[in-house]
């Protein structure tokens, strides 16, 4: 069978790596790709967005299966027009893709089937929104509506801090929309599953860092390490997470007529063993994958497959190894603000074939593989607690040779 990966970060490399594992998948690309990723599949110049784009490369090379790995894809439809041409196709549509896209539906979906969220209200008017905001007090938490790559959300300690978010939303002008909620308190974790309408396969837990600077301070990132799985995921909480937010947001979305297939991300808060939905992604966590493929394996390939054939009710459940993993991201100095590209890393050669290098951001110069973005490289390994796991990652995170990187020295520390 052959396959396309849509995508060219660290997510799509550990994507790549664990079907490439797998002997049912056959001829392996990955558009656009990265260096690393060019190790374990072809990589293709094709712009990932562009669904007419993406349809006439399979429909020439015979690609079976596609996997879209990032949201942008998914929110441009790309997957209707793959799927709508039968291509078998993991993702949602442009409709379901919505509760990543918008903020204020996914609030919407929650109130629709009384999921547990933070209370909440959604605005377009400057004013009204400003009002409401004074009537409420600090902590609060602004949320600009819309795709923002993990950077329109401000949880805001003081009131002056709130309204300056509040400022800087409608300072785009008319158009705008956002949503201020309630602050929850509690430990954050990710449940991941594969849903296929009202059908879903666990795809595991994990804990990410989003805080560019040890201690969880600086500023929001798109994640520095992750671990999986996640402690505070007991089974207890996982089944109260599946039973009080996932099955009824899946049920939901096939009352409407836009039933949700493919991976399904939801941030949680959990207070007291009660989890709460703190937002929804479409599909997997950047660097959560990393781990997460890292503790799957091939196995990752037949879930996938299962979901995109509509056959996840019947597909085995994963075969969890009773293990732990740790990434640990090694991005540009300056990340997420400024940083430079095409700096000369030299990677060490790894024996432990339980710790593995994904790349994020890089590509292949004259010179060598050079930077090529702000998270650069995704450090990972597995072994059978969290603090081997550790231990092997920052190991190997010790004798990456790249004066231009940097990276949090504490990935892990709440469960450890
Ligand atoms: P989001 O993009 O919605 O995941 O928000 C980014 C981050 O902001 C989350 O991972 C949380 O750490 C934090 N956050 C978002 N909403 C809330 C909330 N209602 N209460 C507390 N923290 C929140
Ligand atoms: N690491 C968080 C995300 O992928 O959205």
């Amino acid at each position: 069978m052959n396959v396309l990966v849509l995508g060219g970060g660290g997510r799509e490399h550990a994507i790549v790596w664990a079907f490439a594992q797998n002997p049912t998948c056959g001829k392996l690309w990955c558009a656009p790709g990265n260096a690393g990723i060019a190790q374990d599949a072809e990589c293709v110049a094709l712009n990932a967005e562009d669904g007419t784009a993406v349809l006439e490369f399979c429909q020439r090379e015979g690609v079976d299966f596609v996997v879209v790995g990032p949201e942008a894809p998914l929110a441009a439809g790309v997957a209707d027009v793959l799927r709508g041409a039968g291509v078998t196709t993991l993702g949602p549509g442009q409709d379901a893709a919505m509760l990543e896209a918008s903020k204020s539906f996914t609030k919407e979906i929650c109130e629709a089937c009384d999921a547990p969220t933070a209370a909440s209200r959604t605005f377009e008017d400057h004013g009204e929104a400003r009002d409401w905001l004074e009537s409420q007090g600090a902590p609060i938490v602004i949320k600009a509506d819309g795709l923002a790559a993990g950077k329109g959300v401000t949880v805001a300690e003081t009131l002056e801090d709130a309204q300056a978010a509040l400022d800087a939303i409608f300072a785009d002008g008319p158009g705008a929309r956002v949503v201020i909620e309630e602050f929850m308190s509690g430990e954050e974790a990710s449940l991941f599953v594969l849903a296929d309408g009202e059908d879903l396969l666990l795809l595991g837990t994990a804990q990410d860092h989003k805080r560019a600077h040890d201690g969880d301070a600086g500023p929001n990132t798109g994640g520095m390490g992750a671990y999986s799985p996640a402690p505070v995921m007991t089974a207890e909480v996982t089944e109260a997470a599946v039973e009080t937010i996932i099955r009824p947001t899946l049920r939901e979305m096939v009352k409407r007529g836009t039933p949700f297939q493919g991976i399904l991300f939801a941030g949680l808060m959990i207070e007291n063993g009660k989890p709460r939905l703190v937002e929804y992604n479409v599909r997997l966590g950047d660097p959560e994958a990393q781990v997460l493929a890292m503790r799957m394996g091939a196995q990752l390939f037949d879930a996938c497959l299962a979901c995109a054939n509509g056959t996840i009710a019947s597909a085995p459940a994963i075969n969890w190894a009773d293990d732990h993993a740790m990434t640990v991201v090694v991005a540009a100095k300056g990340y997420p603000g400024e940083y430079r590209k095409g700096e000369v890393i030299g990677l060490p050669r790894l024996e432990d074939p339980g710790t593995k290098i994904f790349h994020a951001g890089t590509k292949k110069a004259d010179t060598g593989i050079v930077s090529n973005g702000g998270r650069v490289l995704n450090v990972t390994a597995r072994a059978d607690d969290l603090k081997a796991a550790r231990d092997a990652a920052y190991g190997a995170v010790e004798r990456v040779d790249w004066p231009g990187g940097f990276y949090r020295t504490d990935i892990g520390w709440r469960a450890l």
